[in-house]
């Protein structure tokens, strides 16, 4: 399974995904900026890989200013700085803050910036690995609730590369497979940037999963043809009422899902839940370069300076979506309430 991201004798190793797949490169993070740098171009991207790269940073960031007589003003610069890379996957912030409070805690405790240094550092691996863990049980409740000889169709992705390992969508459909229930999974190419066709086609190609990629208009058609049986995707943050923010094209499928009368399922860390908004309207939805749309990388595809709408994620309606797959188990409508039961299973 392809590596997204190591922590290498002080420094954060990122895969460069934007070069994927015909390069395999990496990039040495030696401070929180270049891991900043790394989220805005997706050289790092999906929320559960932007949150683990956000602990590491913030042990550089930490490692920064270390040295300043207002260490833990200075950390919360860096908190409030690397948060604002890309506004949708909650995971960023999820992981920045949490670091945050660990830093005020430990400074609370008069334990000094270096010993706090040290506890980041361990808190950052212990959010990588739990990532992991976390992805393989989702992956169990996920496999059981797909029919057999499940045909399934994704978008975007949600695999070891959009996570620390194994993914969310991607880990159903891995661990589907490796109990024999896996037929098919159409990957949708994901325009404008193609992480379906470069990235979820490659990892499931290279693992050997039966794959087919299609692009983004023919997933309808795909699932009227081709005996399409669910839908797995991942998630960029989910509201307290269950609308899910996840990569432009989720909710046509969602729409497309329930014409056709097939299971539309979310696959998602409870990080990725933000419970402090009621619906899917507050989540901040991240527009990017219309140079995205007017080209396929240095190839102009369309004429210069023409208008462009670049959303680089939709929210899909609670009510189009049969089920939730978290490392917890599979939450069902109403979400409210599932949703809620969630939460106070976290916080006992
Ligand atoms: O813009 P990206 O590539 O970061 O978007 C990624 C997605 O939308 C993924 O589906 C989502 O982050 C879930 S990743 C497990």
């Amino acid at each position: 399974m392809v590596e997204t991201m190591r922590w290498e004798q002080g420094s954060l190793v990122l895969l460069d995904q934007t070069l994927l797949p015909q390069k395999i490169e990496w990039i040495t993070c030696v401070d929180y900026k270049r891991v900043k740098v790394a989220i805005e171009r997706l050289e790092v991207r999906g929320a559960p890989a932007i949150g683990a790269a956000a602990a590491f940073a913030m042990v550089l960031g930490a490692r920064e200013v270390a040295d300043k007589p207002d260490f833990l003003g200075a950390l919360d610069a860096v908190r409030a700085d690397l948060i604002t890379a890309r506004p949708t996957a909650v995971n960023l912030a999820w992981a920045a803050n949490l670091q945050y409070a660990l830093a005020v805690r430990l400074n609370g405790e008069d334990k000094s910036p270096a010993a706090i240094i040290k506890a980041l550092e361990e808190k950052a691996e212990q959010i990588y690995a739990d990532d992991i863990t976390m992805n393989k049980r989702m992956g169990e409740y996920g496999a059981a609730v797909l029919p057999d000889a499940a045909v399934v169709l994704t978008h975007c992705n949600a695999g070891a590369l959009a996570t620390c390992g194994w993914g969310t969508a991607l880990g159903v459909i891995r661990s589907a497979y490796a109990q024999g229930k896996l037929k098919m999974v159409y990957a949708d190419e994901t325009r404008p940037l193609l992480q379906g066709a470069r990235l979820t086609a490659f990892e499931l190609f290279e693992d050997g999963i039966p794959v087919t990629l299609i692009t983004d208009n023919m997933a309808a058609w795909t699932m009227r043809t081709k005996g399409v049986n669910a839908v797995v995707v991942g998630a960029d943050r989910i509201a307290a009422n269950g609308d899910t923010a996840n990569k432009i094209g989720t909710y046509g499928v969602a729409l497309a899902a329930k014409a056709h009368g097939i299971p539309f399922y979310i696959a998602a860390p409870t990080s990725t839940f933000d419970f402090s908004i009621a619906t899917g309207a507050q989540i901040p939805i991240e527009e990017r370069k219309a140079n995205e749309v007017r080209h396929f990388r240095s190839e102009q595809t369309a004429p210069e300076g023409v208008a462009v709408f670049n959303p680089a994620f939709d929210v899909t309606p609670a009510e189009l979506i049969t089920g939730i797959i978290t490392e917890h188990g599979v939450l069902k409508a109403p979400y409210t309430e599932s949703i809620k039961k969630l939460q106070a299973l976290l916080q006992d």
